[in-house]
């Protein structure tokens, strides 16, 4: 089509992404990619960001003020997660940029990955795995790898956004789990019934769930929300799963829990400090660790990103942001 007159605007690509929605960005903008595919330092980022009007992010490149100031011409930061826990969202409005995320197209993918972490957690799949790859099996034996029961049980979700419902439908029709949640906002009735969950106070939740998905959004109020006393008020035989962000669990005081066998098992997909783990866990054998790929299908991956390049298309074009996260 053809291009209003005047400049093209031109867009920063953060990290390497797929090379198809990169050729979308190229027919409307003069664009610039990170081919190298390594995080560029703040210093490195804020440098190639000026004279860009628009950036394609990954999640975990930090927008805060002292990047809004140094890059004046910048409109949109596009996220291509569905996180921005990466974004001052209060520097952005100060500076009249908009943030975007990309949400509901991972919702489905994420929630199947949760279902594989709590499954793999709570039937031991990978430490069983590792003694068989060890040559270690010898026989069939009563108790060998014995786990924990999964259908039929209590499923517990901490934060009941859209991914969060996608889980509870999973355990509710799935596997003929009671579903429990906890959330700031109850659901409206109609998504209950839909999800066949019910809304629980915090300390209730921690206290029955069998299984305990996270999946809140990181903030400075989640910080550590599941710690050690948190811990402790958990059953010794559940099965706690994080899917949402490093931090929200604080790392340390799980690793021990897992140690004691304070609780029985974790499935990790996201770190405090990731790609750093914390060494206490990668020692004990009652824990699954992903690093943090809950969202990666091809299929999913390339709907993330197309999304974020949508979302610069549409503002940079038509002034519009598809899925703004503030303004
Ligand atoms: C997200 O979308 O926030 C995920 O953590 C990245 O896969």
């Amino acid at each position: 089509t053809q291009q209003a007159a005047g400049p093209r605007p031109a867009v920063l690509v953060a990290r390497r992404i797929f090379a198809e929605t990169v050729e979308r960005l190229r027919a409307h903008f003069d664009v610039e990619t990170n081919d190298a595919d390594e995080e560029w330092s703040q210093e490195e980022l804020i440098r190639r960001l000026q004279g860009k009007d628009g950036a394609l992010l990954t999640g975990t490149q930090r927008v805060d003020a002292a990047l809004l100031e140094a890059c004046p011409r910048l409109r949109i930061v596009a996220n291509m997660t569905v996180g921005y826990n990466n974004f001052d969202v209060a520097a952005l409005d100060a500076a009249g940029v908009v943030g975007t995320n990309a949400p509901d197209v991972l919702t489905e993918t994420t929630a199947d990955f949760g279902f594989a972490l709590l499954l793999a957690a709570a039937r031991r799949l990978t430490e069983s795995e590792r003694f068989l790859r060890a040559g270690q099996w010898r026989r069939w034996s009563v108790d060998l790898f014995a786990g924990a029961e999964v259908h039929g049980t209590t499923l517990g979700i901490l934060g009941m956004g859209r991914i969060g419902q996608a889980i509870a439908r999973r355990g509710a029709h799935g596997f003929g789990m009671r579903v429990l949640y906890h959330n700031r906002r109850r659901l409206d009735a109609a998504t209950e019934a839909a999800c066949r969950a019910t809304w629980v106070d915090k300390d209730t939740l921690l206290r029955e769930s069998d299984h305990l998905v996270l999946v809140l959004p990181y903030t400075p109020e989640n910080h550590h929300i599941i710690g050690a006393a948190e811990l402790a008020r958990m059953k010794p035989t559940a099965v706690l799963v994080n899917l949402a962000r490093g931090g929200i669990v604080d790392d340390a005081a799980l690793a021990e829990a897992l140690r004691q066998r304070r609780i029985a098992a974790a499935g990790l997909d996201v770190f405090e400090g990731e790609p750093r783990v914390h060494p206490g866990l990668l020692e004990v054998p009652n824990v699954v660790l992903t690093p943090h790929i809950a969202s990666a299908t091809v299929p999913t991956r390339r709907a993330m990103a197309d999304l974020a390049a949508d979302n610069l298309i549409a503002f940079l074009t038509q002034g519009r942001a598809l899925t703004p996260v503030n303004q």
